[in-house]
């Protein structure tokens, strides 16, 4: 017998570009990857966006002399399904683009560009697309990395690949129409990774937060703070895009959310499920010590300021032990749940045990039920 290895290495590159008024003729965003001349775009565009930009969008590329193809999506967690992704690979197979110069151009929120992701991922094995998030749950987390999927057999995002996009398109103006559930929604994100990665992010929401909701992120001190969290959220997934280290920062708010979400998902967002496994995990911290009593306010005070609409009746224990048990299967057979260690710093801890989730859940139930009073 003989033994031949094979090895191969195939380096990733994509660019994160700002950029605004998208949809202009004069803008080549768009285009920038790909080839020009005599050539198609195969486009998906989420439902609501296409509302706001569609004349637009379609006038893009008739002024390019683009033949594209136009396919609008419904966004929202029900319509990231296995039927959907059919849908849109059956679309794409009546529209045949090159395998490597005609990129697929995904425009919408996440599950838009992760389920279009995973139609790039999948046809012909793979190939190239573009990412232009149009949710501020997009703009700071699900457009940045390299995750594609659905959700399947009741288990989120069951389902998928990663398959790196070309290019990643942020246009802050596109959030101006978001409703402002959505905007809170992504915050999250950004809470998130201020709590366990930078604490001057999180002094930045807590002076300027309110205000970035109320503007849609359009005013002045919302650049700092979404360059800010763009650039965190590049930082921590850059050296481990394929996720070979299971222990990851950007998993703080996602342990507990996942069983949330999966029970609540035609009534809770996915930042809504974060935001309350963040405030969970940091009643454990600071049950564990690794939190102080000011630290643990802070959290719940931008909480309360940035005017979340948090429900406390669906904190069931058991339902968030078993996706703690689900999320250890996800994490190779360790919790590798990320916890604050004081704000801005993280650590990973493997034994967290239920009674300690009974007890964070009854003082987050009583914190709601109080209106948001500080601990
Ligand atoms: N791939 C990743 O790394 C990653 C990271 C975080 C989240 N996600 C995924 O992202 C998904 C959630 O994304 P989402 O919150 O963007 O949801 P979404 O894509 O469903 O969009 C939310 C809603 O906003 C509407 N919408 C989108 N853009 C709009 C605009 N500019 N104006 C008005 N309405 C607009 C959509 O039609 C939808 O109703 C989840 O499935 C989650 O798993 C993926």
């Amino acid at each position: 017998m003989s033994t031949r290895k094979i090895t191969y290495q195939h380096t990733i590159e994509y660019e994160v570009i700002n950029t605004s008024g998208l949809f202009h003729p004069q803008n080549w965003a768009l285009l920038s990857v790909g080839k020009i001349e005599d050539a198609r775009r195969f486009v998906v565009v989420d439902a609501n966006v296409d509302k706001h930009h569609g004349a637009a969008i379609r006038a893009y590329f008739d002024f390019h002399n683009m033949d594209a193809r136009i396919v609008t999506f419904p966004g929202g967690e029900e319509n990231k399904t296995l039927d959907q992704y059919l849908a849109l690979a059956h679309e794409l197979d009546l529209f045949p683009i090159h395998r490597r110069d005609e990129p697929i151009i995904a425009i919408g929120g996440g599950v838009l560009t992760d389920l279009v992701g995973f139609v790039a991922a999948s046809h012909r094995r793979g190939v190239p697309y573009i990412k232009a998030p149009t949710t501020l749950m997009g703009y700071v987390d699900a457009s940045i990395g390299i995750k594609t999927g659905f959700n399947f057999n009741g288990n989120k995002n069951r389902l998928g690949a990663f398959h790196a996009p070309q290019t990643v398109l942020l246009d802050k103006t596109l959030l101006r129409t978001l409703p402002r559930r959505h905007i809170l929604n992504g915050v999250c994100e950004i809470i998130k990774l201020a709590v366990v990665c930078d604490a001057e992010l999180f002094d930045m929401l807590e002076l300027h937060g309110a205000r970035c909701v109320v503007s849609h992120f359009q005013n002045g001190e919302s650049d700092a703070i979404l360059d800010r969290a763009i650039s965190g959220m590049i930082n921590e997934l850059e050296p481990n895009l394929f996720e070979v280290e299971l222990a990851r920062k950007v998993d703080f708010g996602h342990t507990f959310s996942y069983g949330l979400e999966t029970r609540h998902e035609t009534n809770l967002l996915h930042g809504e499920a974060v935001l309350l496994d963040i405030l969970l995990s940091t009643l454990i911290a600071h049950g564990r010590g690794l939190l102080t009593d000011h630290e643990t306010e802070r959290i719940f005070r931008l909480t309360s300021e940035l005017g979340f609409a948090l429900n406390a009746s669906i904190l069931d224990p058991s339902l968030l032990w078993s996706s703690l048990t689900e999320r250890t299967y996800h994490r190779n057979g360790l919790q590798r749940v990320p916890m604050p260690r004081g704000i801005g710093g993280c650590v990973f801890i493997n034994d967290i045990h239920e009674a300690e989730i009974e007890s964070a859940v009854k003082i987050l139930e009583d914190w709601m039920t109080k209106e948001y009073e500080i601990l």
